[in-house]
């Protein structure tokens, strides 16, 4: 007998056996939280249902908030030492979205516009069920799995849009937002309304596939270009109103609003034919407006043209404005180029 070959063999497969261990364990571990490797894959399908579901429980602190407000007014107790309800709601919100998806996707790369100092209670949120169906959207359900890699997702979380609007009980105008973007392209965006009229109410767009039922067709209108309505920020509306009417003629009206998700589902739903904004705008509050409203055929642009760009190092703010239209993009955008001051 060969005890030598035997050994030989044994020894080498103990090795083989060995290695193999070592590269699961480390397979395991290593890769286990942000930044994704080379190859991880993520599932856009399970990514749009955990959207929809952290929009959704983002919007039920975002409701509890008014109530915890309410609870404490009612009991007649003084406010002293607690904190201002948009401040709580904000933050409970950003808590649920944030932990819920990045605890769900740990490799997954999310920016928010609130934070969390090590705060447990706050990050340790429970990971979504991803595999139940949503039983408003069982749409979702019969739509293609489609992988894509995970170091190309960057997701994009508006806890609560208009705060402001928020404390003055104007919840009309507040939404929660969840924004998919592949290689700086939004390419899935939620957006949920928590309060009446819309109460619940969510709507979301993935592009090139599908929005929600509750998204309606609208019919490209010619004769819309010579009286456009217009929806602007009602906080910063002087200038741009005077825009407006000076770019598109005296036939335009401008009604004011808030909150950009808000705005843009005037533009999706065809309530408005443009939303113009003058001034510099942040990330989170456009990202998921931009999705939906690609998916109907609109355009989000800067007041310049420029498509936004939602890779995860740009700078989080856009400094020249936004065009947003479902129709006639290229119209409006020249008008507004011609009054608006060059830029050197
Ligand atoms: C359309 O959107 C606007 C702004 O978000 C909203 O006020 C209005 O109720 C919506 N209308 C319909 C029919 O959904």
């Amino acid at each position: 007998m060969n005890f030598g070959g035997t050994l030989r063999i044994n020894k080498f497969a103990c090795f083989t056996l060995a290695f193999i261990l070592f590269l699961i364990i480390y397979w395991r571990s290593g890769g286990s939280t942000y930044p994704a490797d080379k190859n991880d894959l993520i599932n856009l399908k399970t990514l749009l249902k955990a959207a929809i579901h952290a929009a959704e429980l983002g919007g039920t602190k975002v409701a509890e908030g008014i109530k915890h407000d309410m609870d404490i007014k009612s009991k007649g107790k003084t406010k002293e030492g607690v904190n201002d309800p948009v401040t709580v709601a904000d933050y409970a919100s950003h808590c649920t979205m944030y932990y819920g998806i990045r605890n769900t996707f740990p490799k997954l790369r999310v920016v928010s516009e609130e934070h969390s100092n090590n705060d447990p209670k706050c990050e340790g949120q429970k990971p979504f069920e991803t595999d139940t169906v949503l039983s408003n959207n069982r749409i979702i359900e019969y739509m293609n799995d489609e992988l894509v890699f995970t170091k190309d997702i960057t997701i994009w979380i508006d806890p609560l849009d208009a705060t402001k609007e928020y404390t003055e009980g104007l919840y009309q105008y507040v939404t929660t937002m969840v924004c998919v973007a592949y290689k700086g392209i939004p390419i899935i965006g939620v957006i949920h309304y928590p309060f009446p009229p819309q109460n619940p109410q969510t709507y979301w767009g993935w592009i090139a596939k599908k929005t929600s039922s509750n998204v309606a067709n609208i019919v490209h209108r010619e004769e819309n270009k010579e009286h456009p309505r217009v929806v602007v920020s009602i906080s910063h509306q002087g200038k741009v109103s005077q825009i407006a009417k000076d770019a598109f003629g005296p036939k335009t009206t401008v009604a004011k609003a808030a909150g950009a998700g808000y705005k843009v589902m005037g533009v999706v739903n065809g309530t408005y034919d443009v939303y113009l904004h003058n001034t510099a705008i942040k990330k989170w509050d456009l990202c998921a407006g931009d999705a939906i409203i690609r998916t109907v055929d609109g355009k989000m642009t800067t007041t310049k043209g420029d498509h936004i760009d939602y890779s995860p190092d740009t700078d989080v703010k856009v400094t020249d404005g936004i065009l947003v239209t479902r129709y006639d993009h290229k119209y409006y955008l020249s008008k507004i180029s011609n009054v608006l001051p060059v830029t050197p």
